[in-house]
């Protein structure tokens, strides 16, 4: 499993050794994959095809048929994607919009920033939206629901759906994270009005920039978001069809994504390898809450390993010290952060895992002997 690139031991203070093991490394997959990406950048540069052009177009359509909707349409980042989702759904002020309190921040700012707002709402074990809670929190002015399929494991979106139309509910997909993953053979982002995308290079479809999309059935909302991107310009007529933004997808960006969705599936593969190896490798520590569930027909594409350590920082500094580099998204949850004026409302689940997760390196480009090191590093930790 992965390519063989050795990296130099290190030695650190206390004399043993310590590899430095990246929890991405994007100059890496540049290397695998170094002449699509070349011919990709040498074809727009030669061009000089720098806004909307054929690369989008292309990058667009097989997005579409990638995730399983009729339309994708490119933005600037998965921000634009959510803030541009609930636009086209009408949602402003007045109207209550429910999200998770277990999300990265940008779900709940894309509510606020159209004077929506947000309802926030406790996740369970599986770091996804808890459905009984968030049906309790609906009110006369829920408009939409914002479910986030967080770290490659798709909420409870049967459930989602049923609830959405029993109220009469808008659903935007923050799907920024599972690309590729799907329940019952039905993919993430074609499940609500919309799917929201992020290909923040640390993404499991990471660009070489920032980049976003939103995916669509609805001709309606493909068309306002076209439109809105550019500054509300209707490219073909000239026409301003509202104040818009500018917020499309980069051509080159586009390019580059084109050439990595290609290797998608083969990588998903690759990444459900590596989780495998360190189930086999750490399940036995009774300490740790690997990320692994067990519902039939959820496909987990393990954009991200995120487990749980019962010694929170005790355990993530010591792998960083170690040379492993681990995300800890998100020890304080965003609505603790005084200047977003939101309340805490008490989310025992949200506080309980904040604490405790841990992401360890996830990527298709580590080797096996660096996935070994992490392994190794996680059990010395544990003294095994
Ligand atoms: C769950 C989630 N929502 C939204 C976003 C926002 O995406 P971006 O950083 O591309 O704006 C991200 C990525 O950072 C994310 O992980």
């Amino acid at each position: 499993m992965g390519i063989r690139v050795w990296l130099e031991p290190q030695i650190c203070k206390a004399g043993v050794d310590v590899m430095k093991v990246k929890f991405v490394d994007p100059a890496r997959v540049y290397k695998m994959i170094k002449d699509e990406l070349d011919d990709a950048y040498f074809e727009v540069m030669s061009k000089g095809d720098l806004i909307d052009r054929g690369q989008l177009k292309s990058f667009e359509e097989n997005l579409a048929k990638f995730v399983g909707t009729k339309y994708a349409v490119g933005l600037n980042s998965g921000y634009d994607a959510l803030h541009m989702s609930l636009r086209a759904l009408g949602i402003g002020s007045g109207d209550e919009v429910i999200v998770p309190a277990h999300t990265f921040v940008a779900t709940c700012s894309a509510v606020v920033n159209v004077g929506a707002t947000p309802v926030l709402v406790d996740v369970t074990k599986d770091f996804n939206i808890d459905c009984e809670r968030m049906e309790k929190a609906i009110t006369k002015r829920t408009k939409a629901i914002i479910p986030v399929h967080l770290s490659g494991w798709m909420a409870d979106m049967p459930r989602v759906m049923e609830i959405a139309k029993k109220y009469k509910l808008k659903v935007v997909e923050d799907a920024c994270q599972s690309l590729g993953s799907s329940i019952n053979g039905k993919g993430a982002g074609s499940w609500g009005d919309t799917g929201c995308w992020s290909f923040y290079p640390f993404k499991i479809l990471g660009g070489y920039g920032d980049g976003g999309a939103i995916t669509t059935n609805d001709a309606d909302i493909a068309l306002f978001a076209r439109r809105m991107r550019y500054n509300g310009e209707d490219r073909d007529t000239g026409e301003y069809n509202g104040h818009g933004f500018t917020c499309l997808l980069d051509n080159l960006q586009a390019a580059f994504l084109d050439v990595k969705l290609r290797h998608l599936p083969a990588w998903i593969i690759k990444r459900k390898k590596l989780a495998e190896f360190y189930r086999q490798a750490l399940s036995d520590i009774p300490d740790l809450l690997l990320p692994h569930y067990d519902r039939p027909g959820f496909d987990h594409v393990y954009q991200n390993y995120t487990l749980r350590s019962r010694q929170g920082d005790d355990f993530s500094e010591y792998l960083k010290k170690n040379g492993v580099e681990v995300l800890t998204q998100f020890r304080k949850p965003y609505y603790r952060h005084n200047a977003l004026g939101l309340e805490d409302k008490g989310f025992p689940e949200t506080e309980a895992l904040s604490r405790e997760v841990c992401s360890l390196p996830m990527n298709v480009e580590i080797t096996d002997d660096e996935a070994q090191y992490v392994i190794d590093t996680v059990r010395k930790f544990y003294g095994k």
